[in-house]
């Protein structure tokens, strides 16, 4: 085997959309309790935007290649990150075993996304069942996978927002998807949150938008009701914040990343996450109780038109590339 492969890489380290391009790069070779796998396909996650622009940090394991979640086959074992590659090298303990009733394509978009929504509504809030749940950017990647594993988890409501009627629709169709759906940009989704729950509020609100929703946020919250902060993609500082409703409603606020997080929390996340959700997990046309939900598949080679559907905000669901 060549020790070169194939990668999607950024001219200068850094940039717009123009600067990703095909490149060559080292093949990784596995260390120890690694292994080396020949990647099918890889999801595209809102963080590949941010690295791209030089917004969020590379991993010093793949300070060159970008990508978070794929699909493929082992070729070494003993070989974590770096998607974009032809070859990427994974810890062990960090792979789940692909079921034949999902594709390449499906398998290779659930990782990060459904992780993450994993992490917020079990690990950081732990939900119960009859809970009610607001879920913001319903339709990301990470909204997708947070709707269903709320339902999956017993929510009595989840009321999703989003920006389109169109997002809106996809979100209520989805057999174990939104119960109710608000527009985030026409409507006060504090004051449907207070009809929908008659007054109570949300036990649980999985928040990544940030700045523009943070009053509405905590006007939605009922007493003792949590939020998970998983980004900011409105901006990140909030002026005016009153703690009076923190502190007579008791909220909890958590924030978190996946990166930061040691490799035992990994292995405890995914390892509870295939326990006890991933095998519920079909494709779209599966009955599964949880599915995948592929917006656009595009060949590998296609980063950049790939880029330009996230960065306009235009996918519901996963976007998806995939190696020839
Ligand atoms: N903390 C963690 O561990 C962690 C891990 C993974 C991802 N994340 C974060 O989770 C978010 C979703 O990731 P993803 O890959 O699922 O993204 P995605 O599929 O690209 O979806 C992002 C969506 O967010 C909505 N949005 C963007 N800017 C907004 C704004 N200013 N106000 C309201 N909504 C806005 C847009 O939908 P509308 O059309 O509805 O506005 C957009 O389509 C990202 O911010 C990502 O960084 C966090």
């Amino acid at each position: 085997m060549s020790s070169k492969m194939r990668a999607i890489l950024v001219k200068d380290g850094k940039g717009p959309i123009e600067n990703l391009f095909i490149g060559e790069a080292e093949r990784p070779s596995p260390g120890p309790g690694m292994v080396l796998v020949k990647v099918k396909a890889f999801g595209l996650n809102g963080m590949d935007l941010l690295q791209r622009e030089g917004r969020y940090p590379m991993p010093p394991s793949s300070p060159t290649i970008m990508g978070v979640e794929f699909s493929g086959t082992v070729v070494q074992p003993r070989a974590s990150r770096g998607a974009y590659g032809e070859y990427v090298e994974v810890r062990h303990r960090n792979l789940i075993r692909k079921p034949a009733h999902l594709s390449w394509v499906d398998a290779a978009g659930i990782m990060e996304n459904y992780i993450t929504a994993f992490q917020g509504l079990v690990f950081l809030t732990g939900i119960k069942a009859g809970d009610d749940v607001l879920i913001h950017a319903g339709a990301s990647g990470v909204g997708v996978a947070a709707i269903q594993l709320a339902r999956f988890y017993g929510a009595n409501t989840v009321i999703a927002t989003a920006s389109s009627k169109e997002k809106l629709d996809m979100l209520l169709a989805m057999p174990n998807g939104a119960t109710h759906a608000v527009n985030y940009r026409t409507q006060d989704f504090a004051e449907e949150v207070k009809t929908i729950t008659s007054g109570k509020g949300v036990d649980i609100v999985i928040d990544m938008v940030g700045q523009s929703h943070w009053q509405k946020n905590i006007a939605s919250l009922a007493f003792d009701g949590q939020m998970a902060l998983l980004a900011f993609l409105s901006g990140s500082v909030v002026k005016e914040v009153d703690l009076a409703p923190v502190i007579f409603k008791r909220l909890r606020i958590q924030g978190s990343t996946l990166r930061a997080r040691s490799a035992d929390y990994h292995a405890e996340l995914i390892g509870r996450f295939k326990a006890e959700a991933f095998d519920s997990i079909t494709g779209s046309s599966g009955d599964g109780r949880i599915r995948t939900y592929i917006h656009k598949v595009y060949p590998w080679t296609q980063i950049q038109e790939a880029h330009r559907e996230m960065e306009a905000s235009k996918n519901s669901g996963k976007i998806v590339l995939e190696f020839d």
